[in-house]
């Protein structure tokens, strides 16, 4: 069975949108460990949309499981993230205007920095997950570049109908038996939900399941009901 890494950033994104102190995404941590999570994702993007550097610190501090934190290659975020020293740190690309990450990092095209990056974060004991597409060339270069875990992008597997899924379903497979072959951890996500998630939650050696919109999409339908019927209550 996968491990389950629960990404709390649209916990604060509802919290940004009102710049409001609630809801508080340690507070969605806290709930998704004692409810099973495996681990707390979080990612601190570039133009602080949602997650915040203090929610990174007081996650970091009150989680009992493992803080996975997404960062793009910037020397801003990684002079943060090796002082807040997450468990595991994956390495994702980030664009301005994108909604959520879209597509795996072009390992070919960042290699040069990602040399000088993933040492600084392994000499302090933090695993490097790389954020890529499920193709061998970029596996191999990962392995190479000494990451310690890659992270195969699903959004595409995620999208997809039918037969074309199925198609992408078996990219995935041939990737990640070649991922385990290389040595390194093998770890997916983005877009999964709760009808395409067994898949990919079946393949030989997963360790890890990022995921985020999906479970805070049901959380609110499984929530809302309560929370009416509790201020119902208040008015009267
Ligand atoms: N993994 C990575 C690398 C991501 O960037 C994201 C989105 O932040 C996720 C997993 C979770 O994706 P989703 O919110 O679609 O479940």
């Amino acid at each position: 069975m996968p491990l389950l890494g629960v990404n709390v950033d649209h916990v604060a994104a509802i919290r940004q949108a009102r710049f409001t102190s609630y809801p508080d995404p340690l507070e969605a941590a806290l709930v998704c460990e004692k409810a099973g999570a495996d681990g707390i994702t979080i990612h601190l993007r570039e133009d602080r949309r949602h997650i915040q550097e203090k929610d990174c610190l007081r996650i970091k501090k009150k989680i009992k499981t493992k803080l996975n934190l997404e960062m793009a290659l910037s020397r801003e975020i990684t002079n943060f993230a090796l002082k807040l020293h997450p468990d595991d740190v994956c390495i994702v690309p980030e664009k301005r205007k994108e909604l959520t990450t879209e597509g795996g990092l072009d390992v070919f095209k960042h290699e040069k920095e990602l040399k000088k990056i993933i040492p600084l974060f392994s000499k302090k004991g933090i695993r490097v997950s790389l954020f890529i597409e499920a193709s061998e060339k970029a596996i191999a270069l990962s392995k190479k570049l000494g990451a310690d875990a890659v992270e195969l992008h699903t959004g595409a597997y995620a999208n997809l109908r039918g037969q074309s899924r199925a198609k992408e379903l078996i990219r995935i497979k041939k990737a990640s038996s070649f991922a385990l072959k290389q040595g390194l951890l093998l770890n997916a996500g983005h877009g999964l939900d709760y009808d395409n998630t067994p898949p990919i939650a079946r393949i030989k050696g997963m360790n890890e399941l990022n995921i985020g919109h999906s479970i805070i999409a049901y959380a609110v339908f499984a929530g809302l009901d309560r929370a009416v019927r509790d201020m119902k209550k208040l008015l009267s």
